[in-house]
């Protein structure tokens, strides 16, 4: 792994983003919560304000300046998002709201009229939510099912399983391709090289993996990825499906309006090819402006060296926290990016979170969305504190203190 940043990048970068120039609460920021929602950089902020005041107007429809103009940026956009990914034509690219849209997306028109009675989609105990309910509200009255790989007590995928639940009836495996509860980092390659063993296409759900490590979907070799902007850095309301051409060329329209057509009659509707079939109505214009100015930013300061990075800053608070009587650690895969949970005995993580807040330790403490990894751990929530490319080990200390700082009120 490549070297990561040098304290004067640490500062640079810190910089870089307005919201961490304050205290709150009197104190130095320490934001360990961009698992939830990341900042943004100043550059992010600008791209938009320019869209907005130099050349704003609607895509695809106007013949004048402006809207060529803006056109070309949202395309433009599309083209970094196809790069960013690793993807063969920017026609794979679709952009959506965020990751739970891709998923219902994929759900909707790629998986409901394929589905037949006993047919499976196969996901694992690690998922956010957004990758469980939009497979049940597409499974009810359908008589296929969901299939679920357990895990470990490590919080890793029993990849054992995983190979027994492939069957003939699996129609998708969708999975994280690292958990937002614990930091897992699975191993999807080899999940889509057994799949694909068995003509299965593969659904990544991205959100926690793309702020934190080199992704290419063509080296993963899956069939969709789903990432949303706002957790890299990027504006909320805007997120990317990918999907293999063929694939998408094979979908119908998951909805129905103006732009997504070739033309319209009351009798006929021909639908335009992807990614356009896709993007009914007027799209996040500035989202994806926005989303690719900050893509760029990730870039230019290497996901090799955020991943080096980030994995130093886990390295050194899992082992400073391991330390600490009553705190037990949830998720201790091999593999994790990002993510440190834990819970301290005897104290809810909503009084650990209120705590950490009135140390200026902004941190998650709840269930995650992940209700059933909770229920596999035999915990109701973890407090979570995620790192990002903007923290540093002065966020390392401030969340060790403001920990041990919590035990000793509820002594
Ligand atoms: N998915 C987000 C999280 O993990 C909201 O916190």
């Amino acid at each position: 792994m490549s070297s990561g940043f040098d304290p004067a990048d640490s500062e640079r970068i810190r910089k870089d983003f307005p919201v961490l120039q304050q205290q709150v609460r009197g104190k130095r920021l320490a934001f360990l919560d961009s698992a939830a929602s990341a900042q943004r950089p100043q550059v992010v902020l600008d791209a938009m304000n320019a869209l907005y005041t130099q050349h704003y107007a609607n895509i695809h429809r106007g013949v004048y300046d402006f809207s060529a103009r803006t056109t070309a940026a949202y395309e433009a956009a599309r083209k970094t998002c196809q790069a960013f990914l690793g993807a063969r034509e920017p026609g794979e690219i679709v952009f959506v709201r965020g990751t739970t849209e891709g998923i219902n997306l994929v759900a909707e028109s790629y998986l409901r009229p394929r589905l037949e009675p006993g047919d499976e989609i196969l996901i694992t105990h690690l998922e956010h939510h957004s990758n469980i309910v939009p497979w049940q509200l597409l499974l009810e009255g359908t008589g296929a099912v969901l299939r679920v790989v357990p895990i470990n007590e490590r919080g890793e995928l029993d990849m054992a399983a995983f190979a027994e639940l492939l069957s003939p009836r699996t129609r998708l495996v969708s999975v994280a391709h690292v958990s937002n509860a614990l930091g897992t980092i699975n191993p999807v390659r080899e999940i889509a090289d057994a799949a694909h063993a068995r003509s299965i296409p593969v659904l990544l759900d991205g959100a926690q993996a793309v702020p934190h490590l080199p992704v290419d979907v063509t080296e993963l070799d899956c069939d969709f990825y789903v990432f949303s902007g706002h957790k890299v850095f990027g504006p909320t309301g805007v997120g990317v499906l990918y999907g293999r051409r063929e694939l998408l060329e094979s979908m119908p329209p998951y909805q129905g309006g103006g732009g997504m057509i070739e033309s319209v009659t009351f009798e006929k509707t021909p639908f335009a090819a992807p990614p356009e079939r896709f993007e009914a109505g007027t799209p996040d214009i500035a989202g994806a402006i926005g989303l690719a100015a900050a893509l760029d930013y990730v870039e230019e300061i290497g996901r090799e060296r955020i991943a080096a990075h980030e994995h130093a800053l886990l390295e050194a608070a899992t082992d400073a926290l391991a330390e600490i009587p009553r705190v037990r650690l949830i998720g201790t895969a091999e593999e994790r990016a990002s993510v440190l949970s834990f819970v301290l005995e005897g104290v809810h993580a909503h009084d650990v979170g209120t705590i950490l807040d009135g140390e200026g330790v902004a941190v998650r403490a709840g269930h995650h969305c992940a209700q059933p990894t909770m229920d596999f751990f035999g915990v109701p929530a973890t407090t979570r504190a995620s790192f990002a490319l903007y923290n540093d080990f002065e966020d390392v200390e401030q969340l060790v203190a403001a920990v041990r700082k919590t035990l000793e009120i509820f002594d």
